[in-house]
């Protein structure tokens, strides 16, 4: 019987096929859509690529102050069985990265692929893998920032373009929600809450993560936002504690980073006692988990999708007429594979049940 974990790991494969394909949504429900992905979503430098780096576990992202994530990147995450990580690009997939501060480098130039070296945004994907032993299977979404006016170089839509993209991806009834505040700010401002709020008025797929409790002022905490009295959310906030820009310019790696992180929660005279469900650790723990049971509950319907697929691909296979050869009839091929190992798959956990992650 294969794990719930090598099912995460088929799913992720899907969500690349359909996206390659091309399906982003269109007539009724895609495949796309019935599987679940993360996206985080926040203001301009609230610290979301830095939570989603720290989620992996690896530096890979670009981070900064200003507009730095200016293309949405779907990065799925393949637990290994062992051996180094790397990663790989949909745009380059015969190149396997081992150097991830080249990954960084790479999400920057194909981003400027795109967009020049400006400020402006677009809407096509950056689609990256990692594929290492210390990760969990995820497929997360790392979205440029909320904001509130246009600077210097930028169209006036901007506000409103950023909003719109932002929000096509979180409005997915399948999309978990990162909703990442900074703790410097007041929650009742937060960018991510409000959107978050607007578009999963239960709560029931939205994370609170509350950034930079370390710049604080002096004399005050987070105590009612991280307790869950200034907002209530189903699931419990997360507090965390990032890697200030000092601590990026001088190059402090990501496991001086978490242990940074724990010290600080364990040693905080105000979060002690909340240390055991703070920190990125946990909120990538909370996450699996949480999707674990989404999947359990999707299972049925995911079934229902992929035969409706299979039938379709089937159909449009007879029109085109078999055999066929040029890049699409093959990817169509290859999709019509996965779709009948996924069913396989899908049937053995329903008939068999689980096996833990
Ligand atoms: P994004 O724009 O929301 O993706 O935010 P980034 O992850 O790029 O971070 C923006 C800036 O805030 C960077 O300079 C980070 O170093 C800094 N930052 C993010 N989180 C924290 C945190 O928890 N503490 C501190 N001190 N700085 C943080
Ligand atoms: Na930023
Ligand atoms: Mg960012």
């Amino acid at each position: 019987m294969a794990t719930l974990q090598s099912l995460i790991g088929l799913i992720n494969k899907i969500q690349r096929a359909c996206t390659v394909l091309g399906d982003h949504g269109g007539e009724g429900m895609s495949l796309w859509e019935a599987l679940p992905s993360v996206a985080v979503v926040g203001g301009q430098s609230s610290g979301k690529s830095s939570v989603l780096e720290s989620i992996v576990g690896r530096d890979f992202l670009p981070r900064g102050s200003g507009i730095v994530t200016r293309r949405p990147l779907v990065l799925q995450l393949h637990k290994t069985e062992g051996g180094v990580d790397y990663a790989e690009f949909l745009h380059a997939p015969k190149k396997r990265f081992t150097d991830f501060a080249a990954v960084r480098r790479e999400i920057q130039d194909e981003t400027d692929r795109i967009t020049g070296k400006t400020k402006h945004i677009s809407n096509i994907p950056i689609q990256l893998s990692i594929y290492s032993p210390n990760v969990v299977n995820l497929t997360l979404i790392d979205l440029p920032g909320l904001t509130k006016v246009a600077v210097e170089g930028q169209a006036d839509s901007i506000v409103e373009d950023i909003e719109n993209m932002v929000r096509s991806y979180v409005e997915k009834p399948n999309c978990i929600i990162l909703a990442i505040s900074p703790a410097n700010q007041d929650i009742a401002t937060s960018d991510a809450i409000k959107l978050a709020r607007e578009v999963d008025p239960t709560g029931e797929r939205t994370f609170g993560v509350l950034t930079k409790l370390d710049l604080m002022d002096k004399g005050t905490n987070a105590l009612d936002v991280l307790e869950g009295r200034s907002y209530r959310l189903q699931h419990p906030w997360v507090g965390i504690v990032n890697r200030s820009q000092a601590d990026i310019n001088k190059n402090v790696d990501m496991i001086a980073a978490r242990r940074k992180e724990r010290e600080y929660f364990e040693s905080s005279p105000d979060y002690g006692h909340l240390a055991s469900k703070m920190g990125s650790e946990y909120l990538a723990k909370l996450l699996s988990q949480h999707l674990e049971v989404v999947i359990r509950q999707r299972i049925p319907s995911i079934i229902a999708l992929i035969n409706k697929t299979i039938d379709e691909i089937n159909a449009e296979l007879d029109r085109i007429g078999r055999p066929i050869g040029g890049d699409s009839g093959a990817q169509l091929y290859t999709i019509l594979e996965m779709c009948r190992a996924f069913e396989r798959v899908f049937k053995e956990h329903l008939d068999g049940g689980y096996q833990a992650l």
